[in-house]
């Protein structure tokens, strides 16, 4: 980085999930298109799409011309007493995705919140109704839902989120559905999911009375691992909130929006959640922008000439105009690429690469590949955990020969922008055979 630049960085930035005395200068990256990130002139893939925001490739032509266009004509309005065409005709579409199965959305900014906002939805629905004893969450263990005091709460206490725990609120933790991978069937193992299915009847049963949301990241536990679980436990799930009166909350943030095929992650099961929290790729990774859909059932339980039955909560730049309209433009392109079978295409090229990377000199040093319409991913046979070191030497290493690999602790994922070409996957995998061949030697 230039002189300037780094003095600058040194006097004044703090990173997020960054010990910024142990880190090294970060790379300063001055444009992107496409798949590619570049540092100066030095093309770098984005095999990650930048912390899994990114679906349709950086600096998209047509995401770029709508937001450009909104932008010349509202940047931005309040959003409560008004409203504006980008905001209503997202409201639609989305709704339209789930077939009006959901279809009130609520805006927000991030992930985390489109979080919170689901989880205060479930718990005043029933403060609403006088049911005032459903009052506690459920939550799979090894889940991820953000970083506020509430996704906290009901995400498992890592070692990141353990330090704040006396700030946090008791949540009931069930046993996680993950299970291994079948490659040759390209589906996940049920034994886990029938026994998480056992105890999460138990834990209904033994306080189904107190309990108002059930909280999950469908199909995979994203930071916790990138843990894949078979949509047999989603729909088991739906079964046991309907016998016990308990909110189905979906945190779609990582898994939403086409990342896995389907629209909705959900889909898959042929099922649907009470309330579904999107962002991240939502707005095509463009802005700061998230929505919690709501079945109408849930809105009802706020539908009232009573004014303390409002769902008190908003921030400022709710229903953000630019923001509406890059996702409305980012679904389009969803809906085409499902016509043409693009994502399924990315899963088989997935499918083949992992197969000769595991065939390879590499193979012994990896376990449970596994991948599901973008996302790939493996463990690396180390015992090496979230502030171990082999996070960090797979991300400069990959970084050093084009392409931006971030693994979580011993696992290396890949979520590449839904866009990229055959031949760009083709040289993440050879990234990620030589830098594992580097670090862990001898393969
Ligand atoms: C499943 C899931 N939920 C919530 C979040 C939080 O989103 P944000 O970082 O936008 O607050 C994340 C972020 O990685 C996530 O993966």
């Amino acid at each position: 980085m230039e002189q300037r630049f780094e003095e600058i960085h040194q006097k004044h930035a703090w990173q997020p999930f960054t010990q910024m005395k142990l880190a090294h200068m970060p790379y300063k990256i001055d444009r992107a298109e496409g798949v590619y990130l570049y540092e100066g002139d030095r093309a770098i893939i984005d095999a990650v799409g930048s912390w899994w925001v990114n679906l349709f490739g950086h600096c998209n032509p047509r995401i770029n011309d709508a937001v450009i266009q909104q932008l010349n004509t509202l940047e931005h309005a309040m959003y409560a007493g008004m409203t504006h065409e980008p905001a209503l005709m997202l409201s639609e579409a989305l709704s339209r995705q789930s077939g009006d199965a959901l279809p009130r959305v609520f805006f927000s900014d991030n992930g985390s919140t489109a979080v919170e906002i689901a989880l205060k939805m479930a718990f005043q629905y029933y403060r609403n109704a006088g049911q005032t004893e459903k009052c506690e969450f459920v939550a799979l263990k090894d889940g991820y839902h953000g970083d506020t005091i509430g996704t906290m709460s009901v995400g498992t206490r890592s070692v990141f989120h353990k330090l704040y725990e006396p700030l946090l609120f008791d949540v009931n933790h069930v046993a996680s559905p993950a299970d291994e991978f079948d490659f040759a069937s390209g589906s996940v193992k049920t034994e886990a999911c029938e026994a998480a299915l056992k105890d999460l009847e138990a834990m209904f049963q033994a306080k189904g009375d107190r309990i108002c949301g059930f909280i999950l990241e469908p199909l995979i536990q994203g930071a916790g691992g990138m843990k894949f679980y078979s949509p047999e436990y989603l729909k088991g799930a739906r079964k046991l909130c309907d016998q016990y009166n308990v909110f189905l909350i979906a945190d779609e943030v990582f898994v939403g929006t086409g990342r896995l095929g389907s629209y909705f992650a959900f889909e898959q099961a042929g099922v649907w959640p009470d309330l579904i929290a999107l962002s991240k790729g939502l707005s095509g990774g463009y802005f700061p922008f998230a929505a919690t859909l709501a079945t109408e059932k849930v809105y009802q339980g706020f539908y009232s000439d009573d004014r303390i039955h409002t769902l008190f909560h908003g921030h400022s730049m709710t229903g953000n105009p630019p923001g509406c309209v890059a996702s409305l433009v980012s679904l389009q392109i969803f809906e085409e690429m499902q016509q043409n079978g693009i994502v399924a295409e990315l899963e088989q090229w997935h499918r083949k690469l992992l197969i000769n990377l595991m065939e390879g000199p590499a193979g012994k040093h990896v376990s449970n590949c596994r991948y599901i319409g973008s996302v790939a991913a493996l463990d690396v046979n180390l015992d090496s955990g979230y502030t171990g070191n082999f996070a960090p030497q797979m991300l400069a290493k990959s970084i050093e020969k084009g392409a931006l690999i971030r693994p979580l602790a011993n696992t290396v994922y890949l979520t590449p922008p839904l866009i990229i070409e055959e031949e760009q996957l083709d040289t993440v995998y050879e990234i990620l055979e030589s830098s594992l061949k580097e670090i862990v030697g001898g393969v």
